[in-house]
């Protein structure tokens, strides 16, 4: 382990970042003890004014009972226990909520339950298969695409959406042509921050996240780690 001037042991920032995340689980962690802890909280017992409904969650089938006002972000993480998705604002405009509906990116807070029975619901827990994170996440590790975390379930459903629009051809309010959107591999650093727009970070670890989405397009791009410690090695 590295030791610092006072002959302290330290851990570099990535390999702490990473194990904090598998520990609390908030957006990188392979989903299995995150669902355990949910099935124990799903219910199917009726209270007044409650309905019975059925979700595709993370491609299981999940019954619950529920009043029809409940948003999905309070059904996914109240009723399942899938507290991956973040209520930042609760009104449709932080994007910690971001969820995937039949691939397309929704603010889980601005729809209901009732609405989403019979579609696809993907959470940040659905994302990794088994114990392989998915390449989005394993490239916020890489490129420090995170600070406390929050934000980052959001950040990490939103680009995978983004990932899958680009490749169907989609453009932005910034696509020069719009006759011709761009490839994964032509995608600027201004689509990519447009693209994520709606989708805001505290902590303003938008230089991390923008090199994510760059690695996961399969361009190279600048290293955020390599970067501090260039300027390190600079300042003595
Ligand atoms: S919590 Fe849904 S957009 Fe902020
Ligand atoms: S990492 Fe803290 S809000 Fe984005």
């Amino acid at each position: 382990m590295p030791q610092d001037k006072k002959g302290v042991g330290r851990t570099s920032r990535r390999s702490f970042l990473g194990r904090a995340l598998t520990a609390t689980g908030t957006a990188i962690a392979a989903p299995s003890l995150l669902n355990q802890a949910s099935k124990a909280k799903e219910t199917t017992q009726m209270a007044e004014g409650e309905i019975k409904i059925t979700l595709n969650v993370n491609q299981e089938q999940r019954s619950l009972a529920i009043e029809p006002r409940v948003t999905l972000l309070d059904a996914l993480r109240d009723r399942l226990g899938l507290v991956g998705s973040k209520k930042g604002c609760d009104h449709g405009q932080c994007g910690a909520c971001t969820v995937l509906i039949d691939g397309q990116r929704v603010y889980s807070c601005l729809t209901l339950a009732v609405m989403q029975e019979g579609k696809q619901i993907t959470t940040v827990e659905g994302l990794a298969k088994g114990d392989a994170l998915h390449p989005v996440q394993t490239a916020f590790i890489e490129n420090d695409g995170f600070q406390c975390g929050y934000c980052t379930p959001g950040q990490i459903c939103a680009s995978v959406a983004l990932i899958e629009e680009v490749k169907r051809g989609s453009s932005s309010v910034v696509t020069p042509d719009l006759a011709r959107p761009p490839q994964l591999s032509e995608l600027s650093e201004a689509e990519i921050k447009e693209r994520l727009s709606g989708n805001l970070c505290r902590c303003s670890a938008y230089n991390g996240i923008v090199a994510a989405v760059q690695q996961v397009a399969g361009q190279k791009p600048p290293s955020p780690v390599a970067d501090i410690m260039l300027r390190e090695e600079i300042s003595g």
